[in-house]
């Protein structure tokens, strides 16, 4: 397959450069490159869309920075990312537009269009269509949220579940979360997600069916964990108030028409979006549904805008200055050059709890590959393993390793400024404790300073700390729906860097296929009872175990 944004980035001279300049700067360290600038701090930190970015505590100098920028120039990001924005087909596997951009722009706008130009695909106006399904989730949403909406015994909705998995859940439920301050609290929201029944018999088991409205979120409406647990939870709704129950305590969120009518729940009922939104990059998109209910149409806005925001910055800020741009090289050359193989995102905030989970599909469900988008082998390593919980419950439990474990994990320290809940010097203590660790983390402390506390000489050693492991500091003001949008839409961009470097095709997602058609097989095997149906002897002898267990 011919792909014109598939180049090999190790065969770039930037590449070449970035290895000498790797090779020649081995001695230095971040605590040498911040006492050697006192101009560092302010130099690397960059700000857009109310979010600042500082990579002063990266392993980077300006040599460095200046050959990434080359290596982005020579693998044509900018390029990638206007034929991106511009609707073309760069997810060349599945030969679709990825135009999650378009989901948030304000209404009459454009990203890098002449003005008065609308953006078409597959002969439509995107804009028309997102603006069309904007309006009817936010009627829809308000009615929910007022009581116009009722279930079908007339009482008023007071519980939401939202029934997805993987983008059409982690989007929203980390989303819930995150904007909980902003939410209307007589209505709750619950995510399912597992095909363990434990996750819906554990959701249901406090709700009452008649106050209880189910969103069926799956953009294929084929998968197998959202449709069964679909199917459970339609059998708890008409056993309580039967068939003429469902259609005021079912609505979908999906691309398939057909199959939604077929489930049964009236296309009425249904909010679409379309095959140029990629599961992980929609939660701003129909399936933000429940996103939608909780915080209103009006903050659902906002986050809109917040993304958009970040849009416009990604698409017209110098390189230089461009925070996904910077984010993305520097992930680069964590990744490729300094053989970082994972990254812990470490959210000062309680309300971003679910936000590494929301990461992980982000990132590595895009940036997993080995193979470029044309299908060669990927010569260097490619997406880095995201992972991470809120500070400072991660303080008390991994940071031992993050400190001082053999291997050097990169780290985005995330601080909120603003708290909506003050409560004594808690949010201050909190801060001071982000700042600490991105101190700790960077600059470590030497022998001698262990040695200078008094420190018995024979627990120095102990008590020594690297430090250089590679950190990043995002701080904003608040967390809203705005500066969650412009936040997620910073990590998107970024994704979007990397993957554009590396030339894989960060929009496709094969290498989770294959896990899904064995299961069927093994489903099989299991319900008939014929462990050695399956041909693999590993499986068929588990198979044998799980019967005799079960
Ligand atoms: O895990 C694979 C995947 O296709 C994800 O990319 C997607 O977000 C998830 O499954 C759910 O898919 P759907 O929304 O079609 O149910």
């Amino acid at each position: 397959m011919t792909n014109e944004f598939a180049a090999d980035p190790t065969i770039a001279p930037a590449w070449s450069e970035l290895t000498s300049l790797r090779d020649s700067s081995r001695g230095m360290s971040v605590r040498d490159l911040l006492d050697a600038d006192p101009a560092r701090c302010d130099e690397l930190t960059v700000t857009a869309a109310g979010i600042s970015l500082d990579i002063s505590r990266q392993r980077v100098d300006p040599r460095i920075l200046e050959a990434l920028q080359s290596l982005a120039r020579q693998q044509r990001v900018l390029e990638h990312r206007n034929a991106m924005l511009a609707g073309e087909h760069v997810n060349t596997t599945e030969d679709r537009a990825v135009l999650h951009t378009a989901l948030r722009l304000p209404p009459g706008s454009s990203l890098l269009l002449p003005p008065g130009s609308s953006l078409l695909t597959g002969g439509r106006d995107v804009a028309a269509d997102v603006a069309e399904v904007l309006v009817r989730m936010s009627a829809w949403a308000q009615d929910v949220r007022t009581g116009d909406w009722r279930g079908s015994t007339g009482a008023r909705i007071t519980d939401v579940v939202n029934i997805g998995i993987g983008g059409s859940d982690l989007g929203p439920a980390m989303a819930y979360l995150a904007l909980r301050h902003y939410s209307d609290r007589s209505i709750s929201c619950h995510f399912v997600s597992n095909v363990d029944p434990t996750d819906l018999t554990e959701v249901l088991r406090p709700l009452d069916p008649a106050t209880t409205l189910f969103i069926i979120a799956s953009k294929t409406f084929t998968t197998q964990e959202t449709m069964t647990n679909a199917s459970a939870a339609r059998d708890w709704l008409v056993g309580a108030h039967g068939e003429a129950a469902v259609s005021r305590h079912f609505v979908a969120v999906s691309t398939n028409a057909e199959l939604v009518t077929a489930f049964g729940i009236d296309p009425a009922n249904m909010f679409g979006f379309w095959d140029w939104v990629g599961g992980r990059y929609s939660m701003e998109s129909a399936i933000g549904l429940s996103t939608m209910v909780a915080i209103g149409p009006e903050h659902f806005r906002s986050m809109l805008d917040g993304f958009h925001a970040m849009d416009v910055h990604f698409a017209n800020a110098e390189p230089s200055e461009n925070l996904p741009v910077l984010m993305g090289l520097v992930a680069v050359w964590n990744r490729d050059f300094l053989d970082i193989p994972t990254t812990a995102v470490l959210p000062y905030s309680q309300y971003l709890a679910r936000f590494p989970a929301y990461l992980q599909q982000l990132t590595m469900e895009s940036n997993g590959k080995g193979v470029r988008a044309d299908g060669t082998p990927s010569s260097c390593p490619t997406g880095a393993i995201v992972w991470g919980e809120p500070g400072t419950n991660g303080q008390h439990s991994f940071y031992q390793l993050l400190h001082q474990g053999t291997s050097t994990v990169a780290c985005d320290v995330i601080v909120v400024a603003r708290t909506p809940n003050p409560l004594g010097r808690q949010q201050d203590m909190l801060v001071a404790n982000a700042l600490a660790q991105a101190s700790v983390l960077a600059r470590g402390r030497t022998a001698d300073e262990v040695r200078a506390d008094g420190t018995p000489e024979e627990l120095v050693a102990h008590k020594v700390m690297p430090g250089d492991r590679p950190t990043s500091v995002l701080m904003f003001e608040e967390l809203n729906p705005y500066t969650l949008g412009a936040l997620v839409a910073l990590y998107e961009h970024s994704v979007f860097v990397q993957g554009a470097v590396w030339g894989i095709n960060s929009f496709d997602q094969w290498g989770v296929e294959l896990g899904k058609r064995v299961a069927l097989g093994i489903l099989d095997a299991i319900e008939t009872g014929r462990p050695t149906a399956v041909s693999d002897l590993a499986s068929a002898r588990s198979i044998e175990r799980y019967l005799a267990l079960r």
